[in-house]
């Protein structure tokens, strides 16, 4: 199958949110990746149809997603990034009444519903109501529904929102396992919940894609450029501004810190093995700086 976004841009009044992207994705999972205010959520949108492009479109296979309608719709699992439950549903009623939704038979919906439940480490709270619910079981249960109509283009915006260490490595887990046969996006502006399961990284800066790669060609980005370095205590305020840096430790006489430059920060720095959030910081560090994105 092939998903594709030709010319896609979207403006609000005056806000570009999305600028002209053309990109074509196959089987696989990739990682959406930018900081709050890029457009993920609302290229998200456009893929799964909510939204109308203010030009461009998207085709599944050649052909325009809002045009196809319902057969797009049997092809689609979705999870916005705001979820609305209804909190008085149990786990269970809630997936039936998505299900229902999605035009599923109603044996089948049951047989599903305890399927994905189970998937999701839900079992046993099926009958709880969401109310009930933390943050990451409801962020679960989302997830779950997504899958109902067993989907061949699933969409997960910021999935793994609320979930603690575990539940994101579970996560993690289950996204890999039903990979093959799917394309599945997932947005984040966490690094490490994408760094290891996606076939390709795409990140996302003010409505663009600025680079594209799976996650070891975009670490060869920043590859010799990330030192560990032990600057001296009196000479860390000047770093600090010059620098832009991964962490850093104060300690009684120097500071240790982990720094993202072209160059050498110190003459004893040592060059280290990057990561995506190194990479994730040498192209946002602007943006932090200012402390906004639009
Ligand atoms: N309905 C809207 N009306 C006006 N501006 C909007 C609307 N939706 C989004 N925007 C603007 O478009 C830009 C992109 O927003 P979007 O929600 O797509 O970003 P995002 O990458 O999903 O951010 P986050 O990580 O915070 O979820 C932002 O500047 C946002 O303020
Ligand atoms: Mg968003």
């Amino acid at each position: 199958m092939k998903l594709a976004m030709e010319h896609l841009s979207k403006q609000f009044k005056n806000k570009i949110a999305v600028k002209q992207i053309d990109t074509i994705l196959t089987e696989g999972v990739y990682g959406f990746l930018g900081a709050n205010g890029a457009g993920k959520t609302t290229l998200l949108q456009m893929i799964c149809g909510i939204i109308e492009p203010t030009s461009g479109e998207v085709k599944i296979d050649g052909e325009n997603n809002i045009q196809m309608g319902e057969r797009f719709r049997d092809i689609l699992g979705y999870l916005p990034q705001e979820f609305g439950y209804t909190p008085g549903f149990t786990a269970q009623d809630f997936m039936l009444y998505i299900a229902s939704i999605k035009g599923l038979q109603p044996q089948y919906a049951k047989q599903k519903t305890r399927q994905l439940l189970r998937l999701v480490n839900l079992e046993n709270e099926a009958n709880r109501k969401i109310k009930t619910f933390s943050g990451g079981m409801k962020r679960r249960l989302g997830i779950a529904q997504a899958l109902l109509n067993d989907p061949k283009i699933l969409i997960l915006d910021e999935p793994t929102a609320g979930l603690d260490p575990k539940e994101r490595a579970y996560f993690r887990n289950i996204i890999s396992e039903m990979s093959k046969d799917k394309i599945i996006i997932i947005s984040t502006h966490i690094v490490s919940d994408i760094e290891y399961i996606s076939d390709q990284v795409l990140v996302m800066k003010k409505g663009c894609f600025i680079l594209q790669g799976t996650p070891e060609e975009l670490l060869d980005k920043v590859n010799g450029e990330v030192w560990s370095c032990k600057i001296p205590n009196k000479e860390w305020t000047k770093f600090e501004t010059q620098y832009c840096i991964a962490n850093s430790h104060t300690l009684a006489n120097h500071v240790e810190a982990r720094i993202i430059s072209t160059e050498a920060p110190i003459d004893d720095a040592i060059n280290v093995e990057p990561t995506l959030e190194d990479l994730y910081l040498k192209y946002f560090s602007d943006e932090m700086e200012a402390g906004e994105n639009s």
